[in-house]
C-alpha cells in the first residue's frame, strides 16, 4: 500500500511515518507547509504531488481540507480525514466529496475511545434524565481546537442516548444560573504533554458514574489511521467512520 501523508511534519504525521515504516507500508510523498527532514519526498502543496497513492491520510488541520478533497476527487484516491476542528460547512463539503470518492472520517482513531462512545450512549439510555452528563477532555498545550473532536463525538452519543434533545454548554463562566436538566456540559483543559484524556461523568443523586479513556501515546492514533487506510483501500465512494471499521470487532 502506498500512502500520501498530509501534515507529514506534525506530531501525528511523524508517528504515522514511523508506524508505516514498522509495517513495511510505503509513504509515497508527504505534504506540509512546514519543513522537516523526512525519508520520503516532501511538498508544500498537494498540487505538486505527482506520486501515485492508494490512500491519502490527512493529519494536518481543517485549513487543509479543501486541497485534500479536491486532490482526492480529481484522482479518485480515497482519504482518511483524521484532522479535527471541521466546521459544519466543512462537514457538508466532506459529504459532497464522498459522493465521488471513499472518505473515512473520525475525530478519534483509537479502539478504546470508540468503545467509550458506545458505553457512554448506553449509560445515557440507562441513567436517562435522572443524571447530569458532563464531559471533560484534557490535551497538551499545543492543541489548537477546543473542545476536542472526541469530546464532541462523545457529547453526540450521550445526546442520542438521552433522546436527542440536549443542549451543549461549552464551559461555564459568570452568573450562569442553575444547571438545566437538558444540558450536557463540555469542558476543555489544556496543559503540558497530555496526549488525550476524556471523561464522561453522570452525576445523580448521591451517586456518580464516570467513564473514561486515557491515551498514553500517539501510536494508538497512528496505528488506527493505517488500519483505516488499509480498510478503505478499494472501497466504493461513500462516507465511512469507525463504526464501519469496527463492525465485526465490537457488536
Ligand atoms: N483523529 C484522531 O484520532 C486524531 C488524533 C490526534 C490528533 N488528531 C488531529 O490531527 C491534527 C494534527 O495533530 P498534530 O498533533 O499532529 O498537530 P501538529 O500541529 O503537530 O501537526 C499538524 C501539521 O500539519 C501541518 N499543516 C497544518 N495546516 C496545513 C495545511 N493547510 N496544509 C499542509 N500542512 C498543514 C502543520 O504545518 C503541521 O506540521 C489535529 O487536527 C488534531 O486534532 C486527530
Amino acid at each position: 500500500m502506498k500512502i500520501v501523508l498530509v501534515g507529514a511534519c506534525g506530531r501525528m504525521g511523524k508517528n504515522v511515518a514511523e508506524a508505516a515504516a514498522e509495517r513495511g507500508i510505503a509513504i509515497a510523498a508527504g505534504v506540509d507547509i512546514a519543513v522537516s527532514p523526512l525519508p520520503f519526498p516532501l511538498y508544500r502543496s498537494l498540487k505538486e504531488v505527482d506520486e501515485g497513492a492508494d490512500v491519502l491520510i490527512d493529519f494536518s488541520s481543517a485549513s487543509g481540507l479543501e486541497e485534500t478533497l479536491a486532490w482526492c476527487e480529481e484522482r479518485g484516491v480515497p482519504a482518511v480525514l483524521a484532522a479535527t476542528g471541521y466546521t459544519e460547512a466543512d462537514e457538508n463539503r466532506i459529504a459532497e466529496a464522498a459522493k465521488k470518492v471513499a472518505l473515512f472520517q473520525t475525530g478519534n482513531l483509537s479502539l478504546g475511545v470508540n468503545l467509550l462512545q458506545m458505553l457512554a450512549k448506553k449509560a445515557a439510555q440507562v441513567l436517562g434524565g435522572a443524571f447530569d452528563a458532563e464531559i471533560v477532555e484534557r490535551h497538551h498545550h499545543f492543541k489548537k481546537d477546543a473542545p476536542s473532536g472526541t469530546a464532541l463525538m462523545l457529547a453526540k452519543s450521550v445526546n442520542e442516548g438521552l433522546g436527542g434533545e440536549a443542549e451543549f454548554v461549552y464551559g461555564r463562566s459568570g452568573m450562569v444560573g442553575e444547571r438545566k436538566k437538558s444540558e450536557i456540559g463540555i469542558h476543555a483543559v489544556r496543559g503540558g504533554t497530555i496526549v488525550g484524556e476524556h471523561e464522561v461523568m453522570f452525576a445523580g443523586e448521591d451517586e456518580i458514574v464516570t467513564l473514561s479513556h486515557s491515551a498514553r501515546s500517539r501510536k494508538v492514533f497512528a496505528s488506527g489511521a493505517l488500519k483505516a487506510a488499509e480498510w478503505l483501500r478499494g472501497k466504493l465512494a461513500g462516507l465511512y467512520n469507525m463504526d464501519d471499521l469496527l463492525t465485526g470487532i465490537v457488536s
